[in-house]
């Protein structure tokens, strides 16, 4: 895929299915490279990192880049489906192969031809079928279960683990001689942790992605939670954070997932103060404080719910102001109440100490 007369580290800038890989850290960068390297060759490919890396884009990119691009790009997940019920995913079978085959069903294989099958979680592949995808491998062809005809596939086979697979070749979990067919290409997507300048370029990039998903423009993590994701370790790795960044965009809660981010990362929480309490803190503070007045004797339900249904106001409508930044004849238009009305509550909110 490298382009005639451009050089590679041109082209890892160029080519859109790898701007879609964030990353200007020296191991994103390689795997860049390595991707174009290896697009057009055919050769087998195992992607190995944490859950969450990216590995299933790095396959997805490989796809993209090279001639295959237009042909298919079947995912099996080795893990997830049991041993048996694997094998008919991957070869198909033919009808009355087993009790139920009322009909022929091709495999993964065959409708990947011309395309690439990505291998997901290939450590967990049980040893009888790793015997048979090596046969797969080594002749390009293969038979429906119950079936006689050899079917012949041209398929680039890309897997995925987040095992170490040599590990288990030494307890005996992985054929060796498959691990040699497949393991020809070897790409290691390290963790977010390990590449920790990558993140402000991935929560720019998810910003912008669900920013436009969900209609929102202004949005910006303040200072101190940006430096609380920096330091952070990011077990769940990209997702983790393209996790976060999705739900801070539609809940704006930044108090709480600071409060979540230090407790994850074992750090003492700071007081929360009156102002910055979201607002589950709200509503549990009144529910208590309710609960006890209806203990102690008369409690007006209507009232309750004009003190619950004023917690939750007061937090659409700073929501919403945050969104018109401060523009309250915007907000009130955006809220479907008058100008007048929108200052009464807020008035009423300040008289009430919410
Ligand atoms: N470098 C990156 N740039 C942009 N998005 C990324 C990057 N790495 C991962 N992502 C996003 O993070 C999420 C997880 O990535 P992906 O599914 O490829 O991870 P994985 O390694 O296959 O995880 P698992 O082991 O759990 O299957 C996806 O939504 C993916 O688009
Ligand atoms: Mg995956």
């Amino acid at each position: 895929m490298l382009r005639k007369g451009g050089t590679l580290r041109d082209d890892i800038y160029n080519i859109a299915p790898l701007r879609n890989i964030v990353g200007e850290s020296p191991s994103i960068r390689k795997i860049k490279e390595l991707i174009l390297q290896v697009a057009d060759t055919d050769l087998s490919v195992v992607i190995y990192g944490e859950s969450g890396v990216g590995k299933e884009l790095v396959a997805r990119a490989l796809h993209a880049c090279s001639r295959r691009s237009k042909g298919p790009f079947l995912k099996v997940n080795c893990a997830a489906i049991p041993g048996d019920l694997l094998e008919s995913e991957l070869f198909g079978y033919e009808k009355g192969a087993f009790t139920g085959a009322d009909r022929e069903k091709p495999g993964k294989f065959e409708l990947a031809n011309g395309g690439v099958i990505f291998l997901d979680e290939i450590g967990d592949m049980p040893l009888s079928l790793q015997a048979k995808l090596l046969q797969v491998l080594q002749d390009n062809e293969f038979c429906r279960l119950g079936g006689q005809r050899e079917i012949k596939v041209d398929v680039w086979i890309i897997s995925a683990t987040n095992h170490d697979l040599q590990e288990d070749l030494q307890d005996g979990r992985f054929r060796q001689d498959l691990y040699y067919r497949l393991n020809i290409i070897k790409i290691v997507v390290p963790p977010l942790r390990e590449r920790r300048e990558d993140i402000p370029l991935l929560i720019e990039h998810f910003t912008r992605i669900y920013g436009q998903r969900y209609n929102i423009d202004n949005f910006e993590i303040p200072a101190e939670l940006l430096s609380l994701f920096l330091n952070y370790d990011w077990p769940g790795n990209v997702r983790e954070l393209e996790n976060y960044i999705k739900r801070l965009i539609v809940l704006r809660d930044f108090d709480e997932v600071e409060r979540e981010i230090r407790r994850l990362s074992g750090e003492p929480l700071p007081p929360t103060s009156e102002k910055g309490r979201g607002i589950h803190e709200d509503l549990l503070q009144l529910v208590i404080q309710v609960l006890s007045e209806a203990e102690k004797g008369k409690v007006s339900l209507k009232e309750v719910s004009k003190r619950v249904s004023s917690v939750v106001e007061r937090k659409v409508i700073e929501r919403v102001l945050e969104r018109t930044q401060g523009n309250k004849r915007q907000a009130a238009n955006i809220l479907g109440i008058s100008y007048k009305a929108l200052l009464y509550k807020l008035k009423e909110f300040e008289d009430l100490e919410l």
